[in-house]
C-alpha cells in the first residue's frame, strides 16, 4: 500500500499497515496482551505475515517485507529452502509422533556430533530455554553443586534460572513470580572481565558457568575471545562446567558454532533454532560422563537419587528432526554461513556509510551474518567500551522508531538489527541499505536522531 506523502512516520506506518491494526485490535480480546512472544510487543500495534519465501515475507495487506528477522535466526537457509520443505512433507505422511525412537533422530544426533567438536553425546529438547534449563541441571548433578555463574546481560532463555542477571539492576530477575531461592543460586559476573569470575569462584562453590559465546544478548554486548580462552582455562582449573550457549551461534558462527570458529571447546553446549531447520527443537551436547547424568542404569538407587530427569512430548519429533537432518546437511560445508557472513560485513559497511554521510551518531556492528544497530551518541560509546548496562539502555526510542520507519521502507529488521542468511542476494543488502537510507530521513524528518 502506498504511503501518502506529508505524512508523520506513525500515519505512515498505520496506513501501510491497516489490516495489521485489524487483527492486532481482534488478538488483545483473546491473546494476553495481543501477542504471543514479549519481543513481538511492538507500538502502536506489530505487523501481521501472512507467508514467507526465500528471504522475503508478506504481510496481511499484501505488502513485500525484506525479512532481516528470519525466525529469531533460526533460518540460515532462508524461509523454505526446498530440501527442508521436501524433507518435512515427505515425513508428515508418514507420521508426526510416533511415541517411540525412530532412525531419523539417530542421523540427527550423528550429524550433530560430527559438526560440533565437543559434542561426544547428544540429548534433544524443544527449545533453547528447554536447553539451557537442561545443560544447567546437568552440570549441577554432576558437580554436586547448586551456583551457577551467567554473565550480566546475556540471553539464557526464559526460565527461573536465565532471568536472573539477565537486565539491570541485575540483582533483581527480569520477571516477576521467580523464587527467591532460585535467585540465590544465579550469581551474575561481568562480561570480558576474568576477575568477576575468578572473585566469584573464589566465594563459592560453582557448578557451571553459562555465557553467549558470541556475545550477550545475541551479540549485543561483543565477547572478546582472548576472554573466553581464559574463561575456559579458570573453569577448567576449577573444574567448573563451562557451558556455551550457542542457540543463536550454533550452525551459524560456523558448521561447529561458535567453538569453532573461535577453536575453544565447553563441556555443555546448548543448541536450538537452526538445529531444526526452522521448525521447533533444540539440544545439549557436551562430554559424555557429563551427559551420563542423564543416563538410566541398573542401579536403582542411582536411577532415583542421582540421575538428571528429562522428558518432554515433542522431543526430536519426526517432522523437526527430518527438518533438523535436511538443514544441517546443507550447512555441513559451510557455503550457506561464508555467504551469510560476506553479506552481513557488506551491509555493516553499508549501514555505517549511510550513517556517516546522514551525518547521525550511532554504529551498525556484529559478527559473523549477525548485525545491529545503535543509534544516538551515548549509545555508540556504550558499544566501542562495551558497556553493559549502556548497551541494555540506551537508545531504545530510536531503536523503536527505526524499526517502525524501517518497516514503512519494507524491511523487518529484528529489534535493532537482524540476520542475514543463504537466501539473501546482493541485491537485498542494497535494498536493506536503501531503506535503511529512507529510514534513517524519517528519523531526522522528526528529530528523532
Ligand atoms: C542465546 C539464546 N539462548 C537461549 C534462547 C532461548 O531459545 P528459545 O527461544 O528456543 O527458547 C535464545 C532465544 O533467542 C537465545 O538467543
Amino acid at each position: 500500500m502506498a504511503v501518502q506523502s506529508g505524512t508523520t512516520l506513525d500515519e505512515a506506518y498505520s496506513q501501510k499497515f491497516a489490516r495489521s491494526r485489524e487483527l492486532f485490535a481482534r488478538a488483545t480480546n483473546s491473546i494476553v496482551g495481543g501477542i504471543t512472544h514479549d519481543t513481538r510487543a511492538f507500538g502502536p500495534f506489530p505487523v501481521y505475515v501472512t507467508r514467507a519465501q526465500g528471504s522475503k515475507k508478506w504481510d496481511a495487506d499484501g505488502n513485500e517485507l525484506l525479512d532481516h528477522w528470519m525466525g529469531h535466526g533460526a533460518l540460515l537457509l532462508g524461509h523454505n529452502h526446498p530440501a527442508v520443505v521436501d524433507a518435512v512433507q515427505e515425513q508428515l505422511t508418514l507420521g508426526t509422533h510416533y511415541g517411540a525412537c525412530h532412525e531419523l533422530e539417530v542421523q540427527w544426533a550423528e550429524l550433530v556430533t560430527r559438526l560440533v567438536p565437543s559434542a561426544e553425546r547428544v540429548r534433544f529438547t524443544m527449545s533453547g530455554t528447554e536447553a539451557t534449563m537442561l545443560a544447567l541441571r546437568d552440570a549441577r548433578a554432576f558437580t554436586g553443586r547448586e551456583k551457577v555463574i551467567r554473565f550480566a546481560g546475556h540471553f539464557h532463555g526464559w526460565h527461573d534460572y536465565a532471568l536472573c542477571g539477565y537486565q539491570p539492576p541485575f540483582d533483581v530477575p527480569t520477571s516477576a513470580g521467580i523464587p527467591r531461592a532460585v535467585a540465590g543460586t544465579v550469581l551474575v559476573a561481568q562480561p570480558n572481565d576474568i576477575d568477576s569470575v575468578r572473585a566469584l569462584l573464589d566465594q563459592h562453590a560453582v557448578a557451571a558457568v553459562i555465557i553467549e559465546a558470541g556475545g550477550g544478548s545475541n551479540s549485543s554486548i561483543p565477547t572478546d575471545v582472548q576472554f573466553l580462552k581464559a574463561l575456559r582455562a579458570l573453569t577448567r582449573e576449577r573444574e567448573v562446567v563451562l557451558i556455551f550457549d550457542e542457540v543463536i551461534t550454533g550452525f551459524r558462527w560456523a558448521p561447529g558454532g561458535a567453538q569453532q570458529r573461535y577453536g575453544i571447546t565447553p563441556d555443555l553446549s546448548t543448541w536450538a533454532k537452526i538445529i531444526a531447520g526452522g521448525l521447533p527443537g533444540g539440544a545439549v551436547t557436551g562430554r559424555a560422563d557429563i551427559m551420563d547424568v542423564q543416563r538410566i542404569t541398573g542401579d536403582a538407587r542411582h536411577n532415583r537419587f542421582q540421575r538428571v530427569l528429562q522428558q518432554g512430548t515433542f522431543n526430536a519429533n519426526p517432522a523437526s528432526a527430518a527438518a533438523g537432518v535436511a538443514a544441517l546437511t546443507i550447512a555441513s560445508d559451510g557455503q550457506p554461513q561464508a555467504h551469510s557472513d560476506r553479506l552481513a560485513d557488506m551491509l555493516r559497511a553499508g549501514y555505517n556509510e549511510v550513517l556517516q554521510r546522514r551525518g547521525v551518531p550511532g554504529i551498525c556492528y556484529g559478527e559473523s551474518s549477525v548485525f545491529k544497530v545503535m543509534l544516538g551518541e551515548a549509545g555508540t560509546e556504550a558499544v566501542k567500551q562495551r558497556d553493559v548496562v549502556g548497551i541494555l539502555q540506551h537508545g531504545r526510542r530510536e531503536a523503536a522508531a527505526l524499526r517502525r520507519a524501517m518497516l514503512v521502507e519494507g524491511v523487518d529488521l529484528m529489534g535493532t538489527g537482524g540476520f542475514l542468511s543463504l537466501a539473501h542476494t546482493e541485491a537485498d543488502v542494497d535494498r536493506s541499505i536503501s531503506a535503511f537510507d529512507r529510514a534513517l530521513g524519517w528519523l531526522q524528518a522528526e528529530k528523532i536522531v
